[in-house]
Formats: C-alpha cells, structure tokens, sequence
C-alpha cells in the first residue's frame, strides 16, 4: 500500500510532449510521446527498444544505470532531441516508496532484477547521476510511475471513470484511487491519491499459508527472492510455466504421466515456458499442441497424456485467473465502501501478456469478479502500451495540477487585492 503522489486521473485537457521510460522487464524502453488534447489521444512518436542482458540483471547497479543512460542518450541523438528539456516520466515497475513524484526508493527487486547497490536508494538520483557524465541532456522534472498507474492512467484519458490498473503479465500488481484522509503517510483531508498496492507481496507474513501447495513452495525456494512476493508466484507469467512443470514431474513420478519417464528437458527449471500454457489451451488445436511440446521436451506424449497436460495447465492458469480476481473484488469493494454506494460503476485499466495473450484467462477473471463482488459493476480496458504513454499522462496530469494550483494562487491574490481595496474604501467612507 505505496502513496504514489498521483493525485488525479486525466480530465482530457492534457497535451503536451513528452519523454518516458519504460524499466519493468527483460527490455528498456525510451519513448517520445505527444498527449493530443483535441482527439484525446497519447500518440507515440517514436521509440526505441534496449534489451537487458542477465548479467546486467544481475550486476552492480551502476551498470543498470549507465546502460539506460547510453540507450536513452542514443534515442536523443537519433532524433535530434539533445539539447531540448522535455519533461521526462520513468515507469520503474518495482515497488518503490515514493516520497514524492520525483523521490522514489527501491524497496526491493522483483522478476528475475538483482543488481546491487539499488535497494534502498533513490532511484531518480541514480538516474541522474550516470546521466550527468555526457552533459549532453539536462533531465528536467521526473515523474515516477510503477506500470499499474501508467496503465490506469493510459486508460483514464480514454474513458475518465478508470480509477483502478491492473497488470497480470511477468508480474502482477494493481493501483487504486484512495482518498487521501485514509492515507496515514500523506498529509491532507480532501481529494484522492492513488495506492500502489503491491499486491504481489500479498502473503508475505504468511497468510496464504493455507493455499500454497507443495509446488508454489518449491517455486518460492528456487526463486532469486525466497519468502517474498508469495502471491506474485502464484499468479504472474514469471512462474506459472515453472509451477505446471513441477506438476507434470509429480505426475510422472506417480507414473500417471509419460509411461513414468520423466526426461532431462523437463526436469530442467524454466524450461516449460508459460506461453505454452496458453498454446495448450487453445480451443482449437491445443491438444495437438500439448503432443508437439511435451515431445520437445523429450517425453513420449500420447493422447490421454496430452488431456491431462492440459487439465494441468488449466488448473493452474484457472487458480491464478480466481486469486486475481479476489484481489481485485477487494480494491473494487473498497472504493464502493469509501463513497458509501451500494453499486460503483467503474473502470480498470489492464495490461500484461497472461491477461492479453491466454484464450480464457480474462473471462475466467471477469467472471470470478462478479462473483466476489455483486456491488460493482466494472469495465475492463485493455491498455495499448500503458507504461510507456502512461507515464507521459502521469507527467502530463501533474502538470495540469500544477498549472490549475498557480492559476488558483494568482485569481487568490487578485481577490484579495480588490478586497483589500474595498475595505480601504469603506474606512475611508
Ligand atoms: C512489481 C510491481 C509491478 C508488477 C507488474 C511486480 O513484480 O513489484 O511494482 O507493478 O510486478 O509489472
């Protein structure tokens, strides 16, 4: 439950150009974006992609931060940009406890990140710090944005009544509109600010202790995070693969599988990929599916095997769709019970490859959603590229405020000025 100082959603007044950055997988993005008030779009420019190497993944953050710097530095270069200060927003898709828009600690890594020297420090200082050697591009102001609120936001400027971001992709997390006097660590009584929840960190003091079995215990022991992001693991592409995986063993090992052979390929961690859950459960061809991956990895599949394969990988992408859905119900609830309303009509913004790319994952979701939560009727958008042009939107809005807080402060003076005035006038009188 991370403040994220972001205090509005779009009203559809934004415009402007923008830089955004986009760190949250195995690929850095820069991007140049321009918020059209007239057509209420965010248009992408142009962008430019940097893939993240393993051992930079892994190595001292200083690495990390120097790769970003010279992947966005050749982004400015190609598109004559140096020399110009465009606001610039970071979507940096871990949690973070943000002191202000542009004040952002990592908390911790997730998803496969391990670089050193990053965990507890400011991450807009780093990036400026290994920017500032070249010279060549003054970072102006900074918004950070974790991808949820990118994502609300991307979707916000297209229907204003999104106040809910859901990613369900290598990680899973959501935001919400909270109001801001139930916000301890933010000052203020009136308005709303939006939550990151983190809730892939949900059961971290072990309270899904009772729904995690053997295989999401073992998935957490072999990850590079043991004990944390418990509910991440159950849920989010980054492990799905390797839970039906350990499955598929177990079933072997009990001879129900494979005539009881198990092979070198699927004893081998990560290797049973988590598209291929959804290559499996394709309506139409995914039995055939099932044969020809099992067989590449090395078992001998046969017809009743693929059944159970996909009975398997069904189970699990089912249970992670179900959990995802009573987490959602929870945040939807909750912003009814805030406004005191019997039915909320809302809209969550979503975005990531399991709810985009699996054939029933979403419906399985919106399904499970009705149920838990009768109250609340929701809408669910799918968000084009929501960290990368939400983070323009979120820098776009907080420029807005910011614009509105001053036109407010100067009609304040004026105001006062003529009072001031009037009351000279009647002394005088
Ligand atoms: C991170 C979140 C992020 C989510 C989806 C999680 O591992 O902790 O900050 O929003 O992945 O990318």
């Amino acid at each position: 439950m991370l403040p994220t100082f972001v205090r509005a959603t779009p009203d559809g007044t934004e415009k402007g150009d923008y830089l955004a950055l986009d760190l949250g997988g195995t690929n850095f993005r820069v991007l140049h974006v321009r918020v059209v008030e007239e057509q209420q779009k965010v248009l992408k420019m142009d962008s430019q992609i940097c893939a993240i190497p393993q051992e930079i993944m892994l190595g001292p953050g200083e690495q990390l931060f120097d790769h970003i710097a010279a992947c966005l530095s050749e982004f400015l270069d190609s598109q004559n940009l140096k020399g110009k200060t465009l606001p610039l927003g970071f979507t940096f898709s871990f949690p973070c406890e943000q002191k202000d828009i542009d004040k952002s600690i990592l908390i911790r890594w997730t998803k496969g990140f391990n670089c050193s020297g990053v965990e507890g420090e400011d991450v807009v200082r780093l990036l400026r710090e290994a920017l500032s050697p070249s010279q060549d591009y003054d970072i102006g102001s900074v918004a950070m944005v974790n991808d949820t609120v990118g994502t609300m936001m991307s979707c916000g400027y297209r229907d204003q009544s999104c106040e809910i971001g859901m990613i369900i992709g290598t990680g899973t997390n959501a935001c919400y509109m909270e109001e801001i006097k139930n916000v301890k660590r933010v000052e203020g009584e009136d308005g709303r600010m939006c939550i990151n929840t983190e809730w892939g960190g949900f059961g971290d003091d072990g309270s899904l202790r009772d729904v995690q079995t053997e295989f999401d215990l073992t998935v957490d022991r072999n990850s590079l995070n043991p004990g944390v992001h418990t509910f991440e693991k159950m849920i989010s592409g980054m492990y799905l693969g390797e839970v039906v995986r350990l499955v598929l063993v177990k079933l072997t090992e009990d001879k129900l599988l494979f005539d009881g052979q198990v092979s070198d390929a699927l004893l081998t961690p990560d290797r049973f990929e988590t598209r291929f859950i959804s290559e499996i459960e394709e309506e139409d061809g995914g039995l055939q599916n099932a044969q020809d991956i099992l067989t590449a990895l090395g078992v001998s599949c046969g017809p009743v095997d693929s059944h159970l394969v996909r009975l398997v990988c069904d189970t699990v992408s089912s249970r992670s769709a179900r959990l995802c859905a009573a987490a959602l119900a929870t945040v939807a609830n909750r912003i009814r019970l805030n406004r005191r309303l019997d039915h909320l009509k809302t809209t969550v913004g979503v975005d990531g490859t399991v709810y985009k790319k699996h054939p029933n994952f979403s419906e399985e979701l919106q399904a499970t959603v009705r149920l838990l939560a009768p109250g609340c009727d929701i809408t669910f958008l799918v968000s084009e590229d929501g960290s990368g042009k939400g983070a323009a939107m979120v820098t776009a809005v907080a420029q807005r405020l910011a614009l509105q807080s001053r036109l407010l402060e100067d009609s304040d003076g004026e105001v006062d000025d003529e009072e001031e005035e009037e009351e000279e006038e009647e002394e005088e009188d």
